[in-house]
């Protein structure tokens, strides 16, 4: 099943004293969705923003929140990011070992719920909640910093889940998507390798934030991998 490539743009690498011009910049760049890096200094070895920061800008932007949780115990902020204005939230399945519990809640809030795997974290411990997921996020770094090097062997992962959604769409019969999502190292290179693997939102951060040009840069982006799509 094939789905829609979308462009998600991680803020954790601008400089947060002008956060919202360069929020601004994105969205006028096309954007589909805006990735929230949250860190808790615990499950990863770096802090970042929280609900407070999320509700500010969620007052000045119309962009689809993608909320990536880097945190310990993700159960006891779930409201609070609801609250803040999430669109999506996506926990990491290493973070909890209530997966079904945690997800029924994301999904009873009325919003949509991915789970994160590390990349040493296998595609089967998805299996048994596909039924609760908008989206999978394959995660091509380690987590925790931006701007590091993409994990090459993640491309045969990102094959795997898809295998994996595409049989249980045509298994269930159902027209729900579940989405694939990148994140870490993706650039010029890598984002037509994964989406070719099978990845449809591809997160960037280093890559944006660095281009001179963030419009020029998306739209080439997508002109890259509508080329190899057509070859
Ligand atoms: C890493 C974060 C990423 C990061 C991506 O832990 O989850 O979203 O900001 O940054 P780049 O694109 O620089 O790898
Ligand atoms: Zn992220």
């Amino acid at each position: 099943m094939e789905t829609k490539l979308k462009i998600a743009a991680s803020i954790l690498n601008y400089d947060f004293y002008n956060l919202s011009s360069q929020i601004k910049q994105v969205e006028a760049a096309g954007i589909d969705l805006l990735h929230l890096d949250i860190m808790d200094g615990n499950f990863v070895p770096n802090i970042s923003i929280g609900p407070g920061v999320v509700s500010s800008l969620r007052k000045k932007t119309g962009l689809f929140f993608d909320v990536h949780l880097m945190v310990q115990k993700p159960e006891s902020l779930i409201e609070k990011f609801v609250e803040s204005g999430a669109d999506l939230i996506t926990v990491h399945a290493e973070a909890t070992c209530h997966l079904d519990r945690l997800l029924s809640i994301i999904k009873e809030s009325k919003i949509k719920a991915g789970v994160a795997l590390n990349p040493s974290t296998p595609v089967c411990v998805i299996e048994n909640v596909l039924h609760l997921l908008d989206l999978v996020l394959i995660m091509t770094v380690n987590p925790g910093f931006g701007g590091q090097k993409f994990i090459y062997p993640m491309l045969r992962k990102i094959n795997n889940a898809k295998n994996m959604i595409d049989n249980y769409i045509r298994r269930e019969k159902t027209r729900k998507p579940i989405e694939i999502q990148v994140d870490g190292g993706i650039g010029e290179k890598t984002a037509p390798e994964a989406f070719k693997a099978g990845a449809n939102i591809l997160v960037m951060g280093t890559a944006i934030s660095k281009s001179n040009d963030p419009e020029a840069f998306i739209k080439k982006i997508r002109e890259n991998i509508s080329k190899a799509k057509t070859v």
